[in-house]
């Protein structure tokens, strides 16, 4: 056993215990272990033994060595974690983190919501999950009318109220209308734009079971037709720029008395119907439906306590994700790929 090992380990013990800087950590690494140091030292000492304690000597030697390495490894990554050191590199590049951005439907309603504020209607948010009442028989479809199996309907598995029937998941917005009028105390004029989720049990390229629908109405002294062409025309040339056509297309609503749906000149298509040769998978002929729309009837305008030989109004309801979808050049052909979650897709925007 070489006996000066013991007394040199605990000297180098107290010495490290003083130790608080880099620089004094380094001087005493090379007082041991430099070319000159203590263990080199002891190894040039151990040439001058007999051959036969040379070997147990130089691997005590060793031990001594690989000790006292790891003693300063040790002690230097705690001074590195206290260090106290000013130094900020800021020349290093910075770590980008990941970025979201809002989704194509957010934007759509950003924009609608913009291009009504500027005539002056007001956002509303009605509910989602709603008395059937609202939903149907205030909007002139009384219970068993075949009209209503047009909005194929998820009814919530909730008991249902003497008065206001079942609840559903809302099929349209246009139970907003009814909720508008009784917040303004039947009192027009309203000017109202309700954005909400609606829900109905289809899937393909042209439905999906949750989308958006824009609701708006218009309810004054003296309000016409006119007044509603000229609104679906400033909306149109607003968002989908003054080059697109659209169409109002005779329909029938209960809730309107007269009806038209509006329908788009496809942009996936351009209007023609066929895409390399093929059927627009998406249009299938050249137009895209986006809404409904006409006059209010005057029994909704009965429903929400508002004389309707004082007053008339008209009302529409878009889907949002068909007029995102149609923005000029998106060409996007099948309205799932906005629901299925597609970073690739969804980074685009
Ligand atoms: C209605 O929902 C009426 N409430 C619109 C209305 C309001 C008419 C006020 C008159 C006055 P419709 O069922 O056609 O109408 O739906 C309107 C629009 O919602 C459609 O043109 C379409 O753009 C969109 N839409 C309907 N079902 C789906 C679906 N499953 N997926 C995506 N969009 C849909």
């Amino acid at each position: 056993m070489n006996e000066e090992i013991p007394g040199l380990l605990s000297e180098f013990e107290n010495k490290l215990k003083d130790v608080s800087s880099l620089t004094s950590l380094e001087e005493l690494k090379n007082e041991y272990l430099g070319r000159k140091g203590i263990v080199n030292g002891l190894l040039v000492k151990i040439q001058t033994q007999d051959v036969t304690v040379r070997k147990t000597s130089g691997s005590e030697i060793n031990v001594f060595k690989k000790n006292i390495e790891e003693k300063i490894a040790d002690h230097k990554t705690n001074l590195l974690r206290v260090s106290e050191s000013p130094f900020v590199d800021v020349s290093i590049p910075k770590i980008k983190l990941p970025q979201g951005s809002l989704h194509i439907v957010t934007h759509a309603i950003e924009e609608i919501s913009r291009l009504f504020e500027r005539l002056g209607f007001i956002r509303m948010s009605y509910r989602e999950v709603e008395w059937e009442y609202f939903s149907f028989e205030a909007l002139n479809m009384p219970k068993n009318h075949p009209a209503r199996d047009d909005f194929e309907t998820f009814f919530v598995d909730v008991s249902a109220d003497d008065k206001w029937g079942r609840m559903v998941m809302t099929p349209h917005t246009s139970n907003g209308q009814i909720r508008e009028m009784e917040r303004v105390k039947s009192t027009p004029p309203i000017k109202m734009i309700n954005i909400g989720k609606t829900y109905r049990p289809n899937w393909d390229a042209s439905h999906v079971p949750m989308f958006h629908q824009f609701e708006g109405l218009c309810i004054d002294k003296g309000i016409s037709i006119v007044n509603l062409k000229g609104t679906i025309d400033y909306f149109v040339k607003s968002f989908f720029g003054f080059d697109r056509v659209f169409r109002l297309r005779p329909f029938h609503f209960q809730f309107t008395e007269p009806s038209f749906e509006i329908d788009i000149s496809c942009d996936v298509c351009s209007g023609t119907g066929i895409v390399n040769g093929l059927k627009c998978k998406l249009c299938k002929s050249g137009w895209l439906e986006l809404g409904g729309a006409g006059m209010v009837h005057p029994n909704v305008l009965k429903s929400g306590n508002i004389d309707s030989n004082m007053y008339s109004g008209w009302a529409f309801g878009f889907g949002i994700e068909r007029v995102a979808m149609m923005k000029e050049g998106l060409k996007l052909d099948d309205i799932r790929v906005l629901y299925s979650g597609d970073i690739r897709f969804l980074q685009q925007f």
